[in-house]
C-alpha cells in the first residue's frame, strides 16, 4: 500500500472520530453506534412506565439513579461498591434491603425487565440512562448527558453509603466526599431533584408525602418552600428524619389522596447550616442556574466508579426535556416574607409574589390535577426492610 493512502486513511480515522457519522434505524445522528440501542430503549420506557409523565414512576427512577451510584466509597475501598454499577438491579435481593433504600424495590423491580428486553445495555447504563428519560418528563428539567459503557456490577455494595435524612449535615457532607469528591455546592446542586420527590417510608401513615407544592415540575420551589417557617406535620408527627412543613394540611383524612407536604430534616438542615445556606438560597427563583448546576452534579453522579474516558457520549440519544412552566418562584398561599428562615446574610432574598387564597394550598396528588393516578408496578425479587 502507498504511503499516501495510509495517510489518507489516518486522516479520515481522525474525521471519523471528529464528526458523528452513524445514522440510526430511527435517523438519528450518533458519534458512534452503541448510542443507537438507548433510542428504542427511551421509547420503551416511556410507554410501559412513565407514560410521558413526571409521576411516581419517573421519580422513584431518579432517586434510583442518586442510590445505585452514591454506594462507592474512597475511604474503605473497591470492595464496599462499585458506584453506578447497576448493582441494584443484578444484586436485587441485596441493597434494596438496606434500610435507607426502603422503597427502592418498586424502581429495581420496574427496572429489571428491560435488561432482559435490551441485552446489549448494561445495569448501570440502564439505571442512568432511565434517570435521564424520567427527568426529561419533568417541565425545566435539564437534558442530562449520558456515557455509556459502564461495566455490569460484579457485587453488591455493603450498606451505610446511602445518606439518610436524620444524618446531620457533617455526616451528609463527609458521606459525598467519600463517594466521589462533590464539594457542598454541588451537594446542594443534586437536591434540587427533591423538586420532583414524594416520601412513601418516612411517615408508614401516608404514600406520596411531597417535598414541595409542584412535585412534577423541576422548578425552584424546593429551595424556597423548606425555607420557610413549619408549622406542622402531614400523617403522623414527627417520624425519624421529618421536620415541621409550612404546608402539612392534606385530604387524606377525608379520604382524598393528598397529603400535605413533607420536609426532611437533612433538606431543613442543609437549608440553614453555614456550609451550605447561601448555596440553598442561591437557587430560589434562579431557574437556568439551578438546571445547570444540576446538569453538572449529575455528570459526576452518573459516572461514580468510572473513569470519563473510558465511557461513550450519548447525549445526543437523551430526550429534550418538557420546558420550564415558566412560572417564578412563589409563596403558596397563606405563607409569606414573614416565614423565611434565612442565615445566609451575604445574598439578597428575591423579591417574590405571594399566591393568592385564605386556605393552605393542596399539593394534588397526580400531575392532572386529580386524585387516581395509578402507577406501573411489576413484580420481581426485590424487596425491602420493613423493620
Ligand atoms: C442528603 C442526601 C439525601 C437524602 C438524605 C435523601 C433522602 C430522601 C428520602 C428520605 C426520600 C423519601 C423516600 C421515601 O420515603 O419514599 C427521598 C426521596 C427522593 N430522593 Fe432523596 N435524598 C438525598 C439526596 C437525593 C439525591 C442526590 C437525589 C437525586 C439526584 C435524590 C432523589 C430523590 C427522589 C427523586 C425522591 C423521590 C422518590 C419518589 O417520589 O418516589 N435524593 N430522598
Ligand atoms: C448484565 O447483567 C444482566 C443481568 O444479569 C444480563 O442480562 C446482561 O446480559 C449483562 N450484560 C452484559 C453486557 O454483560
Ligand atoms: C454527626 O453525625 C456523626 C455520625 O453519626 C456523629 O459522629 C457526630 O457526632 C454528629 N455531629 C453532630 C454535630 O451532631
Ligand atoms: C420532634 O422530636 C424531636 C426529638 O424527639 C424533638 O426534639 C422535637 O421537639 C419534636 N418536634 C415536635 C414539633 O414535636
Ligand atoms: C386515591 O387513589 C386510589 C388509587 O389510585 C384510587 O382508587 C382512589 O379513587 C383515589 N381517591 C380519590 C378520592 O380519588
Amino acid at each position: 500500500m502507498a504511503f499516501t493512502s495510509l495517510l489518507a486513511l489516518v486522516a479520515l480515522a481522525a474525521i471519523t472520530r471528529a464528526a458523528p457519522t452513524t445514522i440510526c434505524p430511527d435517523g438519528t445522528r450518533v458519534s458512534n453506534h452503541v448510542c443507537c440501542d438507548f433510542i428504542p430503549l427511551a421509547q420503551a420506557l416511556q410507554s410501559t412506565l412513565y407514560m410521558g409523565d413526571c409521576g411516581e414512576d419517573a421519580h422513584e427512577t431518579i432517586r434510583l439513579t442518586f442510590h445505585d451510584a452514591i454506594a462507592i466509597s474512597q475511604s474503605q475501598g473497591p470492595s464496599a461498591g462499585g458506584g453506578a454499577d447497576g448493582s441494584m438491579l443484578i444484586f436485587p435481593t441485596v441493597e434494596p434491603f438496606f434500610h435507607a433504600n426502603a422503597g427502592i424495590d418498586d424502581s429495581v423491580n420496574n427496572l429489571i425487565p428491560f435488561l432482559d428486553k435490551f441485552p446489549t445495555i448494561t445495569a448501570g447504563d440502564l439505571i442512568q440512562f432511565a434517570g435521564t428519560v424520567a427527568l426529561s418528563n419533568c417541565p425545566g428539567a435539564p437534558q442530562l448527558e449520558f456515557l455509556a459503557g459502564r461495566p455490569n456490577a460484579t457485587a453488591p455494595a455493603v450498606d451505610g453509603l446511602i445518606p439518610e435524612p436524620q444524618d446531620n449535615v457533617t455526616h451528609i457532607l463527609e458521606r459525598f466526599a467519600d463517594a466521589g469528591g462533590f464539594t457542598p455546592f454541588e451537594v446542594v446542586s443534586l437536591l434540587a431533584s427533591h423538586t420532583v420527590a414524594r416520601a412513601d417510608k418516612v411517615d408508614l401513615t401516608i404514600d406520596a408525602a411531597p417535598f414541595d407544592s409542584t412535585p412534577f415540575t423541576f422548578d425552584t420551589q424546593i429551595f424556597l418552600e423548606v425555607l420557610l417557617k413549619g408549622v406542622g406535620f402531614p400523617g403522623t408527627d414527627n417520624n425519624t428524619g421529618e421536620v415541621e412543613s409550612p404546608l402539612p394540611l392534606g385530604n387524606n383524612k377525608q379520604g382524598g389522596n393528598d397529603t400535605g407536604e413533607m420536609r426532611l430534616q437533612s433538606d431543613f438542615a442543609l437549608a440553614r447550616d453555614d456550609r451550605t445556606a447561601c448555596f440553598w438560597q442561591g437557587f430560589v427563583n434562579e431557574q437556568e442556574y439551578m438546571m445547570s448546576s444540576f446538569k453538572a452534579a449529575m455528570s459526576k453522579l452518573a459516572i461514580l466508579g468510572h473513569n470519563r474516558n473510558d465511557l461513550i457520549d450519548c447525549s445526543e440519544v437523551v430526550p429534550t426535556p418538557k420546558p420550564p412552566v415558566g412560572k417564578p418562584a412563589s409563596f403558596p398561599a397563606t405563607t409569606g416574607p414573614q416565614d423565611l428562615q434565612l442565615t445566609c446574610k451575604s445574598e439578597r432574598f428575591p423579591s417574590l409574589t405571594i399566591d393568592h387564597g385564605a386556605q393552605e394550598t393542596l399539593i394534588p396528588h397526580c400531575s392532572n390535577g386529580g386524585q387516581d393516578c395509578p402507577t406501573v408496578q411489576f413484580t420481581g425479587p426485590a424487596g425491602e426492610d420493613d423493620s
